[in-house]
């Protein structure tokens, strides 16, 4: 038994910031950015919420697989970037959808968090447990970003992205493998709160997006390729049989990399990060939405997802659309 993809949609804030106007915030240059990271612009919020881009994009994909938000049974919502610590976001988009039949909880993988969701949904359905899923990756970044840190803001963007899923009996998706490196936490780190009550009083790092870019950019091309060997393998098929390497979205050069690695032609990476920039969990599913919209996926080709970021995790998945 396994999953497959029936809907897809995507939500992304109205306001467009491109990397001209960055130049009026920081020190940089539109050459700078379009060289070193291949972003050429990116939506910021001027006031949605994760709650609400995620629940949009949400309703779209529940639209395209034709389904009515009752007749979900697990909501899943990845994000690193929720508004409020408690209630999760996945019980806001639940309320806001009207799926009042769904379990609904968060996931938190950073920029491997809708893949992580996926591999979960499929698991509750191998298992028996539910027999749909509606998952989100959604993030407002912006929040979290430094605006006076030329090296971290000139990445990221905010949005959201949905798949719905339903039982299927053969094809679907055919692997997956999931990693974690809690150790080498320390390289792409958010603190949130700081601990203030009447017997303690310990001030954080900076609750904003802390990097070390190289360190980053050199695990992604390592580790990436060696994640999609591995699932590969377990779903016997070879790179050459992958039709399309849907990637997160952190760095054309990193995809370039990942591609080079796998002696995979770069058309087979399609790219979307120059119009929308990193928007960690929210990457892949806006991606794939954007690919389905156009007609790019066709039943019975080969997918690989690969989603990559702090934590650090990475993982893949490969599926048959
Ligand atoms: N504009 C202009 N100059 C900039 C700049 C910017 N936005 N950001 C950094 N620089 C400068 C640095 O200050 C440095 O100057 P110096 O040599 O005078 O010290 C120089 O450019 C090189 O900086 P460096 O950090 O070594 O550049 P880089 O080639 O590693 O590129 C990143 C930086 C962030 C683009 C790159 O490391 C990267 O993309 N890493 C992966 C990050 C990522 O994807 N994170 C999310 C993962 S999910």
């Amino acid at each position: 038994m396994s999953i497959k993809i029936v809907g897809t949609g995507s939500t992304l804030p109205e306001k467009c910031v491109t990397n001209e106007d960055l130049t009026k915030l920081v020190d940089t240059s539109d050459e700078w950015i379009r060289e070193r990271t291949g972003i050429g612009s990116r939506h910021v919020s001027t006031g949605e919420t994760v709650d609400e881009l995620a629940a949009s994009a949400c309703e779209k994909a529940l639209a395209d697989a034709g389904k009515s938000a009752s007749e979900v049974e697990l909501l899943l919502v990845a994000t690193c970037s929720p508004e409020c610590g408690i209630p999760g976001v996945a019980c806001q988009v639940q309320s806001r959808l009207g799926a009042s039949n769904a379990v609904a909880f968060d996931l938190n993988a950073a920029c491997a968090g809708f893949l992580f969701a996926l591999n979960t949904a499929w698991a509750y359905v191998e298992a028996g447990i539910y027999r749909n899923a509606l998952i989100a990756g959604a993030e407002v970044l912006s929040k979290i970003v430094d605006w006076s840190d030329r090296g971290t803001c000139i990445l990221f963007g905010d949005g959201a992205g949905a798949v719905y899923v339903e039982k299927c009996d053969r094809d679907g998706m055919l692997g997956f493998v999931q990693h974690a490196d809690g150790s080498r936490g320390e390289v792409l780190r958010c603190d949130s709160r700081a601990l203030k009550n009447p017997y303690a009083d310990v001030s954080m790092k900076s609750p904003y997006v802390q990097m070390d870019g190289r360190e980053v950019f050199a695990f992604a091309v390592r580790q990436v390729p060696a994640g999609i060997q591995e699932v590969l393998d377990k779903a016997g098929t070879e790179a050459d049989d992958i039709d399309l390497f849907v990637l997160h979205q952190a760095n054309y050069r990193i995809i370039e990399g990942i591609a080079k690695r796998l002696k995979q032609d770069i058309s087979k990476f399609p790219v979307n990060l120059d119009r929308v920039g990193n928007m960690s969990s929210a990457a892949i599913p806006v991606l794939l939405d954007e690919l389905n919209r156009a007609g790019r996926l066709k039943r019975g080709m080969k997918l690989v997802l690969s989603g990559f970021g702090a934590g650090l995790t990475w993982g893949a998945c490969v599926l048959k659309w």
